[in-house]
């Protein structure tokens, strides 16, 4: 679905963001596979949530199955049939109750096991799948389907369970049973990759350890850490033994990286902004480093942890310009989701940005080194992929017309992107935002953005 953005808002005000998607998935998998019961507030509505909760719904008994179920299949913005801006009046969340009997009362699944678009559902999913006495099928969408899947393969495989890919992507078979501990040496920086061998590492005989070539979100470890489960954590690696985890309780904080796309907003048009009740893991707020250094000033105030999640406020000051930064190597796993934004952002500044080192980026949703890079030049801007980097000239955008290409942050990217264009942008797939960030459209045009559908 199309919409045209307009030149001259401002974004300013005080706002919320639906729930972090990173802990939802976690947080979901755990109280699906805990023992007792597990209450889940402000679980946001975002597709790949659903798609985690529908999953785990498979997998489960009947109390839990219901439970799930009916929480994913509630309406949303999109299921209300509003999927051109998101306008739909928001349900407000409801809290989720998970009665679980632990992992070993999860159930062979009748079908196949819809991701959808979620790479968290499919690559976490196949940590528990793995120590599971049956077999199980995983598919996803055409996206989900060209992400590279044998990342998890491998060292399921060497911790004992029957894992295979099609090719390297899914569908993906898993045919689970007795785990023995294993140490895994990540080659590539991933989290998903990090909590699917910790996920599986919990009901395997021995230590399992994971070493990280780069620091990586650390969600996973936090909430088995506030579940006081035996863990430890070095620099660049993670230990865990066999632990079954008890149900527990929770607040699923703002996610901090639907926060960046209105943090970027605020920026790029001069306005002051704070974002409440927001997650503020160091792991997930680089971001806000590298905004500093082109000229953004902002505040983070940590106020409260949930499951050991620091929880505040994130405050942005007015900007009165921006310039050009270089986004090294290593801090790149840290910013992973929000280069699309960074760059669109960068696209507006005094100075050349680069980020490098970013062939990561190609397996995403879709290729986030190619796709903003593309989006800018569409939009009468400069950038361009030099290798493995990303390099965007800065001076700014005219206007004109650019795609998603049915990736949820290049349709909010280049939405924020275009709110300092001087002429209209407009944007095609503005729907595909709904799978991180239910209502971003009207949360924008809320605090000042113009945008028409
Ligand atoms: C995520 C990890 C990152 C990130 C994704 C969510 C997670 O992926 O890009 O949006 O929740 O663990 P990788 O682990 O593949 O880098």
């Amino acid at each position: 679905m199309r919409v045209t953005v307009l030149p001259r808002g401002r974004v300013r005000g005080d706002a919320r963001v639906p729930g972090d998607k990173s802990i939802s998935h976690r947080w979901l998998i755990l109280a699906a596979t805990g023992e007792g019961r597990s209450e889940i507030r402000d679980l946001p509505r975002a597709l790949d949530v659903r798609s985690t909760a529908k999953v785990l719904a498979a997998l489960s008994g009947e109390s839990a199955r219901a439970e799930l179920e009916g929480w994913a299949s509630e309406p949303g913005p999109v299921a209300d049939g509003d999927r051109s801006t998101g306008n739909g009046p928001e349900p407000p969340p409801r809290t989720l109750a998970v009665e679980a009997r632990g992992r070993g009362a999860l159930q062979a699944p009748d079908a196949p096991l819809d991701c959808g678009n979620s790479g968290t559902t499919m690559r976490l999913v196949a940590g528990v799948l793995a120590a599971c006495p049956f077999e199980a099928v995983m598919v996803g969408d055409p996206s989900l389907s060209s992400r590279p899947m044998e990342r998890i393969a491998e060292p399921l495989r060497a911790m004992g369970a029957r894992v295979r890919t099609t090719g390297g992507h899914a569908p993906v078979t898993i045919a689970g049973g007795r785990l023995r501990g294993t140490l895994h040496r990540c080659p590539v920086p991933s989290a998903q990759v990090k909590s699917a061998v910790l996920l599986a590492g919990l009901a395997a005989e021995g230590e399992t350890t994971v070493v990280e070539p780069a620091a990586t979100r650390d969600h996973t470890e936090r909430a088995l850490a506030a579940l006081g489960a035996p863990l430890r954590s070095r620099e660049r690696s993670v230990t865990v033994s066999a632990f079954a985890y008890p149900g527990f309780d929770g607040r699923v904080p703002g996610d901090v990286s639907s926060a960046a796309f209105l943090v970027a907003a605020a920026a790029l048009t001069g306005g002051e902004l704070a974002i409440r009740d927001v997650g503020l893991n160091p792991t997930r707020t680089r971001f806000l480093s590298v905004l500093e250094r082109m000229g953004v000033p902002t505040r983070a105030e940590v106020s409260r942890l949930e499951l050991g999640e620091p929880v505040g406020d994130l405050v942005v000051g007015a900007c009165d310009g921006l310039r050009g930064t270089f986004v090294p190597g290593d801090e790149l796993p840290l910013v992973i989701d929000e280069v699309p934004v960074l760059a669109l952002l960068a696209a507006h500044a005094d100075g050349q940005t680069r980020f490098a080192g970013a062939g990561e980026l190609r397996v995403k949703e879709s290729d986030r080194l190619a796709g903003p890079a593309g989006a800018i030049r569409a939009l009468g801007g400069h950038a361009a992929v030099e290798g493995e980097d990303l390099v965007v000239a800065g001076g700014g955008l005219e206007g004109g017309r650019a795609s998603s290409g049915g990736d949820h942050r290049m349709a909010m990217a280049i939405a924020v992107g275009a709110l300092g264009a001087h002429g209209a942008v407009e944007i095609e797939g503005m729907e595909a935002a709904e799978v991180s960030f239910p209502g971003f459209v009207r949360v924008l045009a809320g605090l000042g953005a113009r945008i028409e559908p």
